[in-house]
């Protein structure tokens, strides 16, 4: 599409109707996707719908049937805006792309999730570096629908606001839980581990690769392990990380992680493949296939 999208030029927002959230805000162009952007959107639906049952968690496959999302056209974010706000009082909020980070845990903060409005090309169907409509909608929307999971990224937001204001590694630590979390995390159920992640959810690839590959390790959540943990942003994980239930994420959160976060300040990182002998260990990846190069 090459349309440029509008931009909402005076929006309401809790400090009244001021322009603070206009940067990078858009009015999502409905009407301008053409039947390729839809056609994407219903491939990609179809395809992910058809390969998680039993490997999303049973909360991320009920939220997504609650919303009403369907494979025949792109979602309209007015029409699950009702869906979702009368749930859990989330909004979603059409974007350009990824957003200065104050911005964003500020956006989180307030129960308003940033969604990319554009579609990645058909040739892009695979794999794409940022984060797309798909990834965001698909991947991200659901979970929202769950009251725990929606606190938490409300809670989330708060934090992030507050490590902004701490510095640098507060920061740094902050997204290495959100990246092991909310990206790709998996969680455990009666019947076996499963998805929650919206980086994984989003890709076939990875959907399959993060459960059944004998290649990544697969590890029980612990925070200050996973907040110390290097990450991949151009492959595959090298480490899953497992939790027991929304409630254990809910629960190792609630601290204050400002002494955590001045505890973990004096303390190496982890390469992301690493494997430690305090950790709860599902399975040691036989690391087939990983990058050689530094972790991010
Ligand atoms: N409890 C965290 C803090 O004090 C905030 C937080 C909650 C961070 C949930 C992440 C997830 O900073
Ligand atoms: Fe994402």
């Amino acid at each position: 599409m090459n349309s440029q999208p509008r931009r909402v030029e005076n929006l309401q927002t809790d400090k009244g109707k001021v322009p603070v959230y206009a940067t990078g805000i858009v009015e999502q162009p409905w009407d301008d996707y053409s039947p390729a952007d839809h056609d994407t959107w219903s491939k990609l639906y179809a395809r992910q719908r058809e390969i998680l049952p039993g490997r999303a968690c049973d909360e991320f496959l009920a939220a997504q049937d609650a919303m009403g999302m369907t494979p025949d056209r792109i979602p309209r974010f007015s029409e699950l805006n009702r869906v979702l706000s009368a749930a859990t009082g989330w909004t979603l909020m059409g974007v350009e792309g990824l957003l200065p980070e104050l911005d964003f845990f500020d956006h989180l903060a307030n129960r308003r999730f940033p969604v990319t409005w554009w579609i990645r090309r058909p040739d892009q169907i695979d794999y794409i570096e940022e984060p797309d409509l798909f990834h965001d909608l698909f991947g991200h929307v659901p979970l929202l629908m769950n009251p725990m999971f929606a606190d938490y990224m409300q809670a989330y937001g708060k934090g992030g606001v507050k490590a902004h204001g701490i510095g640098a590694d507060a920061l740094q630590h902050l997204t290495r839980l959100y990246w092991y979390t909310v990206e790709f995390g998996l969680i455990r159920q009666a019947d076996g581990l499963r998805i929650f992640g919206a980086g994984i959810v989003s890709s076939k690839g990875e959907s399959i690769y993060a459960l059944e590959s004998a290649a990544p390790n697969r590890i029980g959540f612990d925070l200050e392990r996973v907040m110390r943990t290097r990450y991949r942003i151009d492959s595959y994980q090298k480490t899953y990380f497992v939790i027991d239930g929304f409630e254990q994420l809910m629960r190792a959160t609630e601290p204050d992680f400002g002494p955590i976060y001045a505890r973990l300040a004096g303390q190496e990182s982890l390469p992301a493949g690493k494997v430690l002998d305090s950790d709860h260990v599902y399975q040691r990846g036989t690391g087939e296939g990983w990058p050689t190069d530094a972790d991010v």
